[in-house]
């Protein structure tokens, strides 16, 4: 049931403390990571020299973030891909390949088959999913869980982000057995990730400016989203959340590709959501942004406390203080909200989009 909600969208989006706490207890024993009869053992993981990052959709998004991970902390190569882009592209993988592939459902069907193709070459699959005994938790070697709870609404959003954390979780334990991570920083990140929760509820009550955005977007025909670097990803789900439910036609864009053709579409009043966090690229986000607000866009950052994007931003959404490598989980709280309220603007059906279906089990 939709215990009080309007929607099942609301609802889900709603229960992401519980879902993101309940992933991480799930993967600890005595205070530490522990994946129990699914880890892999270390001389397992100093076996795989790539790994893939394969899925559809949102878990696609959300492996994108995870691959990030991967290669920070366990300093292994990650190449990702479209499951239906994948499984007819002649992957160059073999034994010492590690395919992970996140599906809510378990049961998407170029996923499926992206996973029988790997298994066939010899690779090792790790199927990161929401559903018990699902057709990808059956087929593939080892298991990882989400426990976000039922997902009943079409747009993903829970899966999403507790998603990202087990497989942020998983790169820390491949990190620590590869010996590639300090212990200061893996008890660091550990304990960042076990506040995340408190966070996103901080994020929660905060939604009166989204609203606001929210009708002052609803009429246009067309907006983008613009990050770089770990915000690049974050905004890729974020116009993904708002096109499947609003029908507004949303784009992301490395906001450093702006100048190289996409800003020739910026006009006065033009809608642009912003995710600019990653310490290390913040000044050249702020300069791109600031070369679409001189065309007149409508500015709606979301950002750290000590970015400054108030001052110059129409909005600008202060996210709790996390590491960077976590932003993407906070960051794409507000941008599901963002989508949730603008289809609500619109009278729009949001838990069954047109077109959609909650499973795609046909290529
Ligand atoms: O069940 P899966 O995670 O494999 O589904 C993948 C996509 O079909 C799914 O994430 C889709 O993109 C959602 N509607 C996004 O909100």
């Amino acid at each position: 049931t939709k215990e009080g909600y309007d929607h099942f969208m609301i609802k889900e989006i709603n229960e992401q403390p519980r879902a993101i706490a309940d992933t991480i207890k799930y993967k600890m024993h005595e205070g530490d990571i522990d994946f129990g009869e699914n880890a892999f053992t270390k001389e397992e993981i100093e076996g795989f020299n790539k790994i893939y990052m394969v899925a559809c959709g949102t878990a696609y998004n959300a492996g994108i973030v995870g691959a990030y991970a991967f290669e920070k902390f366990a300093k292994i190569p990650v190449i990702t891909d479209i499951a239906s882009e994948f499984r007819y592209n002649d992957p160059f993988i073999d034994k010492n390949s590690l395919i992970i592939l996140p599906s809510q459902s378990g049961e998407t069907a170029d996923t499926l088959a992206a996973l029988r193709l790997a298994r066939e070459k010899g690779a090792k699959t790790l199927v990161l999913t929401n559903v018990v005994a699902s057709s990808l938790d059956r087929e593939a070697d080892k298991t990882i869980y989400c426990y976000a709870g039922p997902e009943i609404a079409v747009a993903s959003t829970k899966a999403y982000t507790t998603q990202i954390i087990s497989l942020y979780m998983l790169a820390l334990d491949f990190a620590k057995k590869l010996g590639t991570i300090s212990e200061d920083e893996y008890k660091n990140i550990l304990e960042e990730i076990k506040a995340i929760p408190e966070k996103v509820k901080e994020i929660l009550n905060n939604i009166e400016d989204i609203k606001k955005y929210a009708q002052e977007i609803k009429d246009f025909e067309s907006m983008f989203y613009l990050g770089r670097g770990l915000d690049y990803s974050s905004v890729i789900e974020g116009a993904l959340k708002l096109k499947e439910v609003s029908y507004i036609h949303s784009e992301a864009f490395a906001a450093g590709e702006l100048k190289h053709g996409t800003i020739a579409l910026i006009e006065e009043g033009t809608p642009v959501v912003t995710v600019a966090t990653q310490s290390n690229i913040i000044e050249k986000t702020i300069s791109n942004v600031k070369e679409v607000i001189s065309r007149g866009a409508n500015i709606f950052a979301i950002c750290t406390p000590d970015d400054h994007l108030e001052e110059i931003s129409n909005y600008a959404y202060i996210l709790p203080k996390t590491i960077d490598a976590l932003y993407p989980v906070l960051a794409v709280i507000p941008q599901q909200l963002l989508a949730y309220y603008t289809s609500n603007a619109k009278g729009i059906d949001v838990d069954k989009p047109r077109n959609l279906a909650k499973s795609v089990t046909v290529e």
